[in-house]
């Protein structure tokens, strides 16, 4: 089988670039000797790569005749894309604009029930301003990209597909680009042109909040579905219609190493050697370029310390000279203010860099007249800007935007129509990966009393996740959905049609009048999970899956009490550290995201009406399944690689599928290379911990964006500033009117004993901005009035005034003064009792670092 010779293949290739192989637990490796490499690497690291496309005399001709025509601000709008929040039609006009984009939950009257006539109808109207010559200007279609990452999934009616980790156990590039070509049909009907599909990342760490919009860890897995997808979205690019007709242009994204950013750090820093970017993060593009793939999403990420969007020699040597691309190279979101240098409003380096259009969705006009002052003066040189223009009329004329061939725009019968909802339902069924199936439960006969608990079972928000109507997932309801299933829904049809009786009872009650014949349940099937979440909201800290404080662990051992069998479904974006439930679970299926599909689970789960096996599980884990919580960077050839189950593992049927009951439940590993740092704040908090500010008696206020405040008289403000990049520290500013404290909570209670035994330290980064005159302490919450207070101020008062140092205590400080580690609420707490002001960055607990801690209190 393809899929498997290829799997063997990706782990040699690992072995084979063992250096950037992180042993887990262990600080990132020290960067490679760059020394004969000036602003980048060597390039021999990285294939020679045919272009897509012959070079096309006539198609060139045709590019300089329009550009021989256009203006220079003609040239310089070209090369902006604003989104439709931020922009009108007679904005794409005056400044000729080259793009828009809707972001995720923007929709076209502000109206998230808009249909697809109004999509069409906006889209037609940027069209139409982009062709109007009236002003004299060049007549140049617009490109409107939109993220369909899993369907068209911006737009309400659309079929959901599995998010991409689901897609990835199903071991089936044919039904990628099946689903490819599913969604571009959707994309079509509302005419718009171009997504920002497929996510080719390959993940190290699974803390990152962008795990599930991966195919797999399996770098070979992810070259296989790139090209898949690029055909499926874009047709063949020897077919006549590529592009056109029901194609879309397609984006591969995030270039390059974003899936392997430092403990999985959204938009962090990825600093393995140039060897690995190239072999593991870029397989993706190594199959999406030759299949023709017309962009590339510059990331947001940094690859050993330099921003992607201003990095020429990725951009620039590496991918379009040497991997051969001639489309466009667009920016991410923003993503161009973080270069070194630049603003939102401002960024000739990354146009130099390579970057060739610009994603700057509120703030484009300011950035549009930056942009064309400075190809004027010269700062952006002429033959850049007029590549980066050449670049975007190429995947235009290509595209066949200027003849705007679109048969099925404004067709009905095509948005989420039954063919597609059933690629969906069978891609559905084939993501399912059975990891424990005792007594071999599974399948169930259909015709019995079927209890379907748990807050995921009629679900849909949560069975899509995020990226799914809104950019988080989250606010949705069962009227966002029409024409989808829920997983309950689609187990009551099955066990119905078969003469059974399943019924829905979230928290797992039931009463003897619950069944219509009178009985006991005689199988339950609980099914829950991760909430929705998108970008680095999903970032956390470990790998423990917590949700409602293990309410729904609470509910599997409810039912185990009644001697009911437990089935648990279990929706994730990522692998998670169940052993818990795995241990209260007779079997236990990995369903991921599934989307609006969820008919495809009851398929594989439930036997057919004559107790015949309908499908069996065919889902193989396309991530490493962790057996402790610290395992977050868990891959096959991973120095101490010990998963739970392996990277490829997935139980049939028919197999013999004993596993434990009793997988260890406590959360930590130290056998396998001990406790790693805990990171409660790096940039932003990461889950479980938020940040808000606490004062006696009034309710918590969270801090999400860049400034908060407690009281009307703003007693404590907080706001992000920057320390080494942007936006990485917070800046805390007491009047003193009252006394107040700043925390990391979490929700629910955190057992952080373990780092209290491996003698931990608080650490971190600190600025005082302010000479200190009143009490300052640290201090640790765990429970009903059990707070743990550590003076600071004699400590503090010794660094320097408005310069950042480091600051550690050791956790037994904590310990004696009456922290009880094992039920922490705020793991970090900053409380002034006068005024002051100041900064912290990187908030962490190091095991063995208690030693040197500057506060001690050891012995
Ligand atoms: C994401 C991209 C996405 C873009 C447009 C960014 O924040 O990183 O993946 O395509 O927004 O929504
Ligand atoms: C947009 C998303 C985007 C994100 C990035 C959101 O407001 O809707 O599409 O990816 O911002 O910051």
């Amino acid at each position: 089988m393809k899929f498997k010779k290829r799997f063997s293949l990706s782990l040699m290739l690992c072995v084979s670039v063992l250096v950037g192989c992180q042993p887990q637990g262990e600080e990132v490796p020290a960067k490679e000797d760059n020394s004969q490499i000036s602003g980048g690497g060597s390039l021999e690291n990285w294939p020679l790569l045919e272009p897509a496309f012959p070079r096309s005399e006539k198609l060139e001709a045709r590019i300089s005749e329009i550009m021989s025509r256009m203006s220079l601000e003609e040239k310089v709008g070209q090369i902006i894309q604003a989104e439709i929040r931020h922009v009108t039609p007679e904005d794409v006009k005056k400044y000729h604009l080259g793009s828009v984009l809707n972001g995720g939950g923007a929709f076209p009257n502000n109206d998230k029930f808009a249909t697809p006539k109004d999509w069409l109808a906006l889209s037609d109207a940027f069209f139409k301003a982009s062709m109007d010559t009236s002003d004299g200007g060049v007549a140049i279609p617009l490109i409107w990209g939109s993220d369909a990452v899993h369907g068209h999934n911006n737009v309400i009616g659309a079929t959901l597909f599995p998010h991409n980790i689901g897609l990835g156990a199903a071991k089936d590039a044919e039904l990628i680009e099946r689903i490819g070509r599913a969604t571009a049909r959707e994309v079509a009907v509302t005419g718009i042109d171009w997504t920002f599909a497929p996510t080719v990342a390959v993940v190290r760490d699974d803390r990152w909040g962008r795990t599930y919009e991966s195919y797999s860890e399996d770098p070979a897995v992810v070259a296989d579905y790139a090209e898949a997808m690029v055909k499926g979205l874009q047709g063949g690019k020897n077919e006549a219609d590529f592009l056109r007709g029901e194609n879309l242009v397609a984006t591969a994204k995030h270039f390059v190493g974003d899936g392997g950013t430092t403990r999985g750090i959204d938009r962090g820093d990825n600093a393995v050697p140039e060897k690995e970017l190239a072999e593991v993060h870029a397989a993706g593009y190594l199959t999406a370029l030759p299949a023709g793939v017309q962009t590339v999403m510059a990331s947001f990420n940094s690859w050993n310390g330099e921003k992607l969007h201003g990095h020429q020699y990725l951009l620039t040597d590496v991918l379009k000279e040497r991997l051969g691309f001639d489309g466009f190279v667009v920016g991410d979101w923003n993503g161009h203010s973080f270069v070194p240098g630049c603003t939102l409003e401002s960024c000739a380096a990354a146009i130099n860099a390579g970057l060739d259009m610009f994603m700057v969705p509120a703030d484009w006009k300011a950035l549009y007249n930056n942009t064309l002052a400075q190809a004027k003066s010269g700062e952006i040189p002429t033959e850049r800007l007029n590549d980066a223009v050449r670049r975007i009329l190429r995947v235009k004329l290509r595209a066949g935007l200027f003849e705007r061939s679109m048969p099925l725009a404004g067709k009905a019968g095509i948005l989420g129509n039954a063919e597609h909802r059933a690629i969906a339902r069978e891609a559905v069924r084939k993501s399912l990966v059975l990891m424990k199936n005792n007594d071999q439960l599974l399948p169930l006969a259909a015709k019995q009393n079927v209890l379907v608990v748990g807050d995921g079972a009629d679900n849909l928000s949560k069975q899509s996740g995020g990226w799914t109507i809104s950019w988080q997932g989250t606010g949705n309801t069962r009227e966002d959905f029409p024409g989808a299933t829920s997983i309950f829904e689609g187990i009551a049809a099955a066990v119905k049609s078969a003469g059974g009786e399943a019924i829905l009872s979230e928290d797992g009650s039931f009463t003897d009048a619950s069944f219509a014949n009178g009985k006991a349940p005689q199988v339950a099937i609980a099914i829950y999970g991760e909430e929705p979440y998108a970008e680095w909201h999903g970032d956390s800290t470990n790998l423990e899956y917590q949700r409602g404080n293990k309410e729904d662990l609470a509910l599997l051992k409810k039912l185990r009490e009644q001697e009911i069998p437990v089935v648990s479904v279990f929706l994730s974006g990522r692998p998670l550290w169940v052993n818990s439930e795995l241990n209260t679970s007779d079997a236990f299926v990995a369903a991921w995201l599934p989307g609006s599909e969820g008919a495809g689970v009851a398929d594989v789960l439930f036997r057919g009406a004559k107790g015949e096996i309908r499908y069996d599980f065919t889902g193989k884990l396309p991530f490493s399944w962790p057996m402790y919580t610290n395992q977050t960077v868990l891959n096959p050839y991973h120095e101490h690689y010990d998963p739970l189950f392996a990277l490829g593992y997935g139980l049939s049927v028919n197999e013999e599928s004993l596993v434990s009951n009793d997988l260890p439940e406590t959360s930590e590993n130290m056998a396998a290379g001990g406790l790693e740092d805990a990171w409660l704040l790096v940039s932003r908090p990461r889950a479980p911990w938020v940040l808000n500010i606490a004062e006696d008696g009034a309710k918590a206020v969270p801090v999400n964006g860049n400034r908060a405040a407690s009281g009307e008289d703003n007693n404590i403000v907080v706001t992000s500033i920057d320390m080494s990049s942007q936006e990485d520290a917070r800046l805390i500013e007491w009047k003193g009117l009252r006394p107040g404290a700043v925390q990391l909570s979490a929700e629910y209670m955190q057992n952080l004993d373990i780092y209290l035994e491996e003698g931990s330290a608080l650490s971190l980064n600190i600025r005082v901005d302010q000479k200190l005159r009143e009490p300052l302490q640290a201090a640790v919450t765990c429970g009903e009035g059990c707070i743990a207070r550590v003076p600071l101020q004699s400590t503090l008062k010794t660094m320097p005034l408005n310069d950042w140092t480091r600051l550690s205590v050791d956790l037994q400080c904590f310990a004696k003064a009456g922290a009880d580690f094992s039920k922490v609420f705020s793991a970090f707490r900053l409380e002034s009792e006068g005024a002051a002001a100041i900064a912290v960055a990187n908030v962490r607990l190091v095991p063995d670092a208690a030693a040197s801690a500057d506060i001690r209190c050891a012995g």
